[in-house]
């Protein structure tokens, strides 16, 4: 399969600047989930929305991915955080384990999954 029809538009990276994160609908691996997007000191990211602790949306409890230094990602249910760049779990009982990561491609100016396992879902 051509690497073009691999691409799923995911919005644009305007978009994802004027917001602190983005969660959309997919499905991955056959599966529905979640892909949360940000842009992280100038360079876009994004993650399947689940912590592997407890197996729950970052965003479950409030409405917010990161901490409040702005420097770490952080789950809203227990707290652990995760380097926004890795998706590396910076807590003690997950420590080391990543958030699954999903590549993205910007072409121009427009950000696409670059996933072969992932599909968009309304
Ligand atoms: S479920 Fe995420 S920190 Fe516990």
């Amino acid at each position: 399969m051509a690497i073009e029809q691999q691409l799923k538009h995911a919005c644009t990276y305007h978009e994802l600047q004027c917001v602190s994160y983005l969660s959309l609908p997919i499905r991955y691996k056959n599966q529905p989930s979640s892909a949360i997007l940000f842009v992280f000191e100038g360079q876009a990211y994004a993650y399947i929305n689940h912590c592997m602790h407890m197996h729950r949306p970052l965003n479950c409890e409030q409405d917010a991915i990161f901490d409040e230094t702005g420097k770490f990602l952080r789950c809203s249910m227990h707290g652990f955080i995760f380097d926004p760049k890795t998706g590396e779990c910076q807590s003690p009982v997950c420590f080391g384990q990543r958030l699954q990561a999903l590549r993205l491609q910007e072409i121009d100016g427009s950000l696409y999954f670059a996933e072969k396992h992932l599909s968009l879902t309304d």
